[in-house]
């Protein structure tokens, strides 16, 4: 991957707003004066919706890979200082004003743009408004999409030419949202990267710790339907990272990649797991953790069956989790003992 000199200081804006609009406290002018700046060199990452992904991508980058600059936006002040203590140059996104020119200004000197805001977040950038502005700096594009456009494939397997079938409304919109960052990319001469992930999980967010927090559920949300016996993806955040740092290295294979693990599974399966792990490791919370049956996995008769095998072949990911086994139990080996 190219390394170039960062010259963070020349990208000298004046952040430090509250981009309330209620606040009215935007200097539009500190906008113009950030678009009058001369580009910044080396390679800039802008993440849209800097969240658990987006979060341990940036971190990747900028702990691997010295001479990155990363940037992007969250939604509340505490996560912002957060990612700011991580080295990222985090901005609050809000859209209550006039987020054309905000969003010109933010990504006039990205190199490389992740984009991460799930779509049924609303509203969302639209990437017909982004169409309006050059960005002439920008040579990597990726959208983050989901497994969910393919549907219910009723467990067949299925690759990136299976037509897809979104029948929720966040699985259409996030379609919808498939083919507008394409076009984006089209128009900008870019081939769009976009990975559709499985169910993302990691340190902090697994079946493990959902069993934990269990007790603080209701009854309602602890009740399981037959989908929990359907077939799954899933994917461990570190291997999303993996997949997402290749692509940087390979622009010109911009597609659509399935970014899931080896082992598609049903999520009671995945729990009936998880619960034994912290059995085993903790034996007085054994009785503690929801139970499931799973005599009754012989339903697996829904779902899909997700294959990575592009992801391999073409971005040549060795997958650090091949199954939510190993991911697991490395979540559960970092805990404290
Ligand atoms: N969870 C899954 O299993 C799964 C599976 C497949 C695909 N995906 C999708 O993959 C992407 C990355 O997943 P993730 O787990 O990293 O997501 P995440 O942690 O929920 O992060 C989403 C990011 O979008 C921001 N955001 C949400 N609503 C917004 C809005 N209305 N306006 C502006 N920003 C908004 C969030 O801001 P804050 O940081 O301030 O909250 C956050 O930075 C998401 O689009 C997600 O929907 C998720």
């Amino acid at each position: 991957m190219e390394m170039k000199a960062a010259a963070w200081g020349d990208w000298n804006w004046n952040w430090n707003w509250n981009w309330n609009w209620a606040s009215r406290r935007l200097n539009p002018n500190s906008l113009l004066v950030a678009s009058a700046c001369a580009p910044p060199q080396g390679n800039r990452l802008f993440v849209l919706g800097t969240g658990f992904v987006g979060r341990h991508v940036s971190q990747r980058l900028l702990q691997e890979h010295p001479g990155w600059q990363v940037a992007g936006t969250c939604t509340s002040p505490g996560k912002q200082k957060q990612l700011r203590s991580l080295g990222i140059e985090a901005h609050l996104f809000q859209f209550q004003f006039d987020y054309e020119k905000y969003l010109e200004a933010l990504l006039r000197d990205a190199t490389h743009l992740l984009i991460s805001i799930p779509p049924a977040a609303a509203p969302a950038p639209a990437p017909a408004t982004l169409l309006h502005h050059a960005h002439p700096n920008l040579r990597w594009l990726s959208y983050l999409s989901s497994t969910s456009v393919y549907g219910d494939c009723r467990g067949a397997w299925v690759d990136e030419h299976y037509p897809v079938n979104p029948t929720t409304d966040s699985a259409i919109s996030r379609y919808q949202a498939e083919k507008a960052w394409t076009d984006f990319g089209l128009h900008l001469g870019l081939s769009t990267f976009i990975f559709r992930l499985g169910g993302i999980y990691g340190p902090g967010r697994s079946a493990l710790d959902t069993l934990l927090k269990q007790r603080d559920l209701s009854e309602n949300q602890k009740r399981r339907d037959s989908r929990d016996f359907y077939y799954t993806a899933r994917v461990h955040v570190a291997d999303i990272c993996q997949a997402i740092l290749s692509s940087i290295e390979k622009p010109h294979l911009g597609k659509t990649y399935n970014v899931v693990d080896d082992d598609p599974a049903p999520r009671a399966e995945v729990f009936a797991y998880a619960r034994d792990l912290i059995s085993r490791r903790y034996p007085e919370m054994a009785n503690n953790l929801n139970h499931l049956n799973l005599g009754d996995a012989q339903m697996i008769i829904g779902e899909k069956r997700v294959s990575n095998l592009r992801m391999k072949n073409e971005l040549g990911v060795q997958l650090i989790y091949p199954s939510y086994k190993s991911g697991l139990q490395s979540i559960l080996d970092s805990w404290p003992s």
